[in-house]
Order: structure tokens, then C-alpha cells, then sequence
């Protein structure tokens, strides 16, 4: 789908997106986000959370930062960027007040970011890349605005690839989340889309090759519930 299109959908769900996140996922999401946040040691110090969409990930990342680090939340959608600055100024998390955490929120393409190169020690993407037209060249932007020895961590849905919890996936796809996501958000096309998105999303071995292919070596890819949903750890 085109990336206008892709703006236009996250725009229009923007001010329902967390809470549908939560029904339409039966609230497995929060487990998986968790396990995510596990895999953060806490000493990073420039973080970009690419994606970062309502600043759901961006604080709950911000949470884990133990030093006095900054962390940009960049986004294309104007709208998801709108409540993640508003959140921030609500309910900015206490362990980043503590810690003089910066968060920063700025609309951009990750395929075209205006970060020097070598910037960043550490950069995430919380159910963003699948939405990315061009996939290979955010990596490839990613891997240009990292330091040497830089960690890129990814979480992603997966279709699945046995074909017993495949029926029972298109299932919820069809039925479910479809339909919740449209009561929720009143928008319909989202959550096909939304299906859509994770159907054509590459398998893990695929977007391996494509993390790979951008220059970054994998150090651990995690399938988590019956792999429906993975983390990809990579190194510069
Ligand atoms: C499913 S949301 C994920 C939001 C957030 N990371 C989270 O954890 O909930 C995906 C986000 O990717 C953004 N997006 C898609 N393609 C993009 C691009 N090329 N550049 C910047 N943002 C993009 C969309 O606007 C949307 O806000």
C-alpha cells in the first residue's frame, strides 16, 4: 500500500489506536510488549523508536532507560503524533522525570531521516516496520545513523506458518479483529488493512535476510505464541 494511504488509515485510528491495540489483540500485546522491554539493558543513551506512532513504545522504552539518555519518537502520521505529545505532557512516565529522560517526538519517513550518520546507540521499531513500504532502506537508513556496536530491536507480527493455528488466525483476522478494531475506531478499512499488512508481512527467515542484507548482524530472533509474533536483535 502506498505510504499516503498507510498516513491517511493511522491518522484516522489515531485517537482509539492504543485501546483497540488491546482488545483486538485480547491483550496478548501487553505480554509481548513486556518480553520486549526485557531485552533493553537500560545503558542506552541515544534512542530512536522509529514508528513510534501514539508513543506507546517510546515511553514504556523510556521506562527502562536508567541514565539520562534522549529518545526521539519519529512518526509520519501527524495525528499519532498528536496524542503521543499530549501523553507526554499528561502523563510523562516518573522513572523518565527522574531520570531527566528527553523525550523528543518528530514527524518523518524512516526511510529518509535527518539524523547524522553514527548518531544512535540504540534503535527500535514496535509493530512499525510491517507498515514500511520500503523496508530495506529504513534498515539501511537505521544502520547509517547507528554507532558502531548499535542495537536495532524489532517486534513484529507474523502469519503463521502451521497450518492448523493458520485457520484459527484467519479467523480472528476475519471475524475478530476486524470487527472489533472497526467498533472501536469506527473505521473499517483499517483493520483490513491491518490483516492485510501482517498476511503480506515477509516470514521470519525472509525479513532475516532483509536485516541481514542492510548491513546488520542478527544476534537473537524470538517467536513468541506460537510465533505470532517475533523479536528481531541485531548488531551494527
Ligand atoms: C502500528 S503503528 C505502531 C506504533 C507504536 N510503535 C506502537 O508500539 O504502538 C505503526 C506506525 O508506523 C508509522 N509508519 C509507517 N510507515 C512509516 C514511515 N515510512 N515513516 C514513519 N512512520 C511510518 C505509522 O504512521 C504508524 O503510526
Amino acid at each position: 500500500m502506498q505510504d499516503k494511504k498507510v498516513r491517511k488509515i493511522f491518522n484516522s485510528i489515531s485517537f482509539r489506536y492504543d485501546l483497540a491495540n488491546f482488545f483486538i489483540s485480547l491483550g496478548i500485546e501487553r505480554y509481548w510488549r513486556s518480553r520486549f522491554l526485557k531485552m533493553i539493558s537500560g545503558c542506552e543513551k541515544k534512542i530512536l523508536d522509529a514508528c513510534c506512532g501514539t508513543g506507546y513504545s517510546t515511553f514504556g522504552i523510556a521506562g527502562r532507560i536508567k541514565n539520562d539518555g534522549i529518545i526521539y519518537g519519529v512518526d509520519f502520521s501527524s495525528e499519532m503524533l498528536e496524542i503521543a505529545r499530549l501523553k507526554s505532557e499528561r502523563h510523562l512516565s516518573s522513572a523518565a522525570r527522574e531520570q531527566n529522560m528527553i523525550i523528543r517526538f518528530m514527524e518523518g519517513d524512516v526511510t529518509c531521516l535527518d539524523f547524522e550518520d553514527n548518531y544512535f546507540d540504540f534503535i527500535t521499531v514496535v509493530f512499525g516496520i510491517r507498515n514500511v513500504k520500503d523496508r530495506k532502506k529504513a534498515l539501511e537508513e537505521f544502520y547509517r545513523i547507528s554507532s558502531d556496536k548499535s542495537r536495532l530491536l524489532i517486534m513484529e507480527f507474523n502469519y503463521p506458518q502451521n497450518k492448523f493455528i493458520r485457520k484459527i488466525y484467519d479467523f480472528y483476522l476475519a471475524f475478530i479483529m476486524s470487527n472489533l478494531g472497526a467498533i472501536i475506531t469506527g473505521n473499517k478499512e483499517a483493520y483490513s488493512y491491518l490483516a492485510e499488512s501482517i498476511k503480506n508481512f515477509p516470514d521470519v527467515i525472509s525479513f532475516c535476510t532483509l536485516i541481514r542484507e542492510a548491513g546488520w548482524k542478527i544476534l537473537k530472533v524470538r517467536p513468541m505464541t506460537f510465533a505470532l509474533c517475533t523479536i528481531y536483535f541485531a548488531i551494527k
